[in-house]
């Protein structure tokens, strides 16, 4: 039986993670499929949105 359960970690000061297999649908339609994790930009610093590039890292974003 496939674990529909889905993990989702908040890092303080970094990224949220999806931690499954995820089917992302961008906003043109095109779908992108992240294996086993996903890591999502919160401070709106990245240049890959909606991905996080490790960018949170030179700021000083701390939400929690
Ligand atoms: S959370 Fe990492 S670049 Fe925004």
């Amino acid at each position: 039986m496939e674990d529909s359960k889905v993990n989702v970690k908040i890092n303080k000061g970094g990224p949220l993670l999806v931690l499954n297999t995820v089917t992302i649908t961008h906003a043109d339609g095109r779908e992108e499929v992240k294996e086993n994790r996903a890591s999502f930009c919160r401070c709106g610093l990245s240049e890959n949105m909606p991905f996080c590039d490790g960018a949170h890292k030179a700021s000083d974003f701390e939400k929690g």
